[in-house]
Parts: structure tokens; C-alpha cells; sequence
């Protein structure tokens, strides 16, 4: 089977620097694509810059949307540091972003086996939308990390991806394209913890003593604040869903936006009524489908794929 060919389109970011090896793996990443989210957008591109180098791989990295497109960025300090990769030894290297222009980057990279895994805001992807509102069904399809079923992280219903920039959410949703929706609701099955990072920590290369240092300041920062040592391996999840889809059960449910609620904005609010045979013809009116949305993941033999990439065997 040929390896799928994609660009990631992330904010680096504990979770997308696993996401980055994880692709680089299982996949042909012709380019990397950054944005502001989790860290200033300065950050997330050097973030990227140095996994690449640390993987050794020249992808091309091209820096995108500094802000949303409504209000101000919104980043995740409290999770990934300031700095995006906090407790992580930086790493010297001579790599230099390929350009500032990932939005015209993925507009003419787009083809019909090209697939886009969005694991941070939406804003670059809504840019390209902008520009080309076909650009969507161009491509092989979109793989998001982002919204939920069911609870939030930002907010009670709002996960940080789609609320760090809900406008540009609402107009990939709408695109047209072949969309598979990677929530909360699914990533949080999929989990690291203290066992993982010492592993990583007992084997002898630079790739796993950096997700041993990332797993750890991951694992510090949310038993402060949620009092659990682990983390959801939130953007893995969408790449597992190009390269390890057999791993995954989707259905395909119509999923919006909130833009407006006083408490919902940023909700990704998926059509959960079950329904009827014959589909939206037996229920006129009802909603029609646009997402392949994940519902749950072989969580262990998920992890025996992230483990493996990083350079472990999950039963060491
Ligand atoms: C998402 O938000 C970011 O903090 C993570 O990198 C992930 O993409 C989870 O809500
Ligand atoms: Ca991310």
C-alpha cells in the first residue's frame, strides 16, 4: 500500500510535534503549514521548524495566519507553555521556513489524492477557502482535530481548535469537502501517560528523549490542572484517521458552527438524532451530513502505533 501523501496544518504544541513524527512515519508529508494557536505564530513555525530537524526531514514548513479572522489569537500556556513546547531542550538547527504564504502553498498543492490534516485553528484553510471556494473538493479530503460531540475544553461546549477561530471553522465545515472530525469526544480515548514517558525515557535516541521531555511537562501541566497525570493525544488522532483509518469508527452525521451563543460560540454542534433508513429521503428536511465524525478508536493498538513511531514497542 503507497504511504498517504498530506500536509499537516498545525500549531506546535505538545500534541502536533507528535502528530508531526507520527505523519512522518505512517505518511509522504509533502509540507508542514503553521498557525497561530496554541502559541504565538513565531513560535508554532519555529516548533515546527526544530521537529522536522529533529526528524531529519527537510519538509518544507510555511508560516500562515498570525490571528483568526474575527478578534484576537487565543493561545494554550497553561497546557503547552509559552513557548508552545515548554520543558522541551531546544534543539540547534539551520532550518528556515520555506515561505510566509502557506495559504497560496496550499491552494497549489491542492489535488485529488492530497489529504490536509488540520490539527490547530482553522484560519489558514479558511484563507485558501476564500480564495478558491472549490479548494476543498480538490483534495483528497480534510482530516480535523477539532470540536465535539459532546463536552468542550475552552469552554463547556467549545474545543480550543474551533474556538481559537470559529469563523474560519464555519466555513471549512461548510466546504463541500470530504471531512473526517476528530473531537474531543474521540481524542480523549486515547491517552499517554507516566508509563509511556519513562519508556521513551529508557531508550536511547533523540526523537524519544523528546516526547519523554514533552510527555512529561505535558503530564506536569495537567495533573495541576486536572489533578490526572495523562493527556489526551488529541492531534495524532487525526493523522491515524488517513493512515490508520481500520483504528477508527466514523458516521457521517451534519455538523455546524455556533457563532453566536453567549455560551455555546465555538461549539461544534453535530446532529446526534439517529437516523432513519433510507436516510434524509424517509425525513425531508432533515439535516444532511457533511462530516465523517470519529466516535471511538482501538485506543491500544492506536498507542502501539504512536509508541512505535516515537521509537518504543508499547509492551517494553
Ligand atoms: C487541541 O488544542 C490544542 O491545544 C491541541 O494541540 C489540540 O490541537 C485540543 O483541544
Ligand atoms: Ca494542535
Amino acid at each position: 500500500m503507497p504511504k498517504p501523501r498530506l500536509i499537516i496544518d498545525c500549531d506546535p504544541g505538545h500534541d502536533d510535534a507528535i502528530a508531526l513524527i507520527l505523519a512522518h512515519r505512517h505518511a509522504e508529508v509533502t509540507g508542514i503549514t503553521t498557525v497561530s494557536g496554541n502559541a504565538p505564530l513565531d513560535a508554532t513555525t519555529a516548533n515546527a521548524l526544530m521537529v522536522t530537524a529533529l526528524l531529519g526531514a527537510d519538509t518544507p514548513v510555511h508560516r500562515g495566519a498570525a490571528k483568526p479572522l474575527v478578534g484576537e489569537p487565543a493561545h494554550a500556556a497553561a497546557v503547552h507553555g509559552e513557548s508552545g513546547l515548554g520543558g522541551v531542550a531546544r534543539i540547534a538547527h539551520q532550518r528556515r521556513a520555506a515561505s510566509d504564504d502557506a495559504v497560496g502553498f496550499l491552494l497549489d498543492a491542492a489535488d485529488e489524492a492530497l489529504w490536509v490534516v488540520a490539527v490547530g485553528p482553522l484560519t489558514n484553510l479558511a484563507l485558501a477557502l476564500e480564495r478558491d471556494p472549490a479548494w476543498g473538493r480538490r483534495l483528497a479530503g480534510i482530516s480535523i482535530m477539532g470540536g465535539s460531540t459532546d463536552i468542550g475544553n475552552v469552554t463547556r461546549v467549545a474545543e480550543f481548535n474551533i474556538f481559537a477561530d470559529p469563523e474560519a471553522a464555519a466555513r471549512v465545515f461548510d466546504c463541500g469537502a470530504r471531512l473526517t472530525m476528530c473531537g474531543l469526544n474521540l481524542t480523549r480515548q486515547l491517552r499517554s501517560d507516566d508509563a509511556l514517558a519513562e519508556r521513551l525515557r529508557r531508550t536511547d535516541s533523540p526523537l524519544a528523549q523528546f516526547a519523554a521531555q514533552s510527555f512529561d511537562d505535558l503530564h506536569d501541566r495537567l495533573e495541576g490542572l486536572t489533578g490526572v497525570r495523562e493527556a489526551a493525544l488529541h492531534d495524532p488522532c487525526a493523522v491515524l484517521a488517513i493512515t490508520h483509518p481500520e483504528l477508527m469508527e466514523t458516521h457521517p452525521q451534519a455538523v455546524s458552527v455556533e457563532l453566536n451563543g453567549d455560551f455555546t460560540r465555538g461549539m461544534t454542534v453535530v446532529d446526534r438524532r439517529p437516523r432513519p433508513p433510507g436516510g434524509n429521503a424517509a425525513r425531508p428536511g432533515a439535516d444532511v451530513p457533511n462530516v465523517n465524525v470519529a466516535h471511538s478508536i482501538d485506543a491500544q493498538a492506536a498507542m502501539a502505533v504512536v509508541a512505535k513511531a516515537l521509537g518504543v514497542e508499547n509492551d517494553a
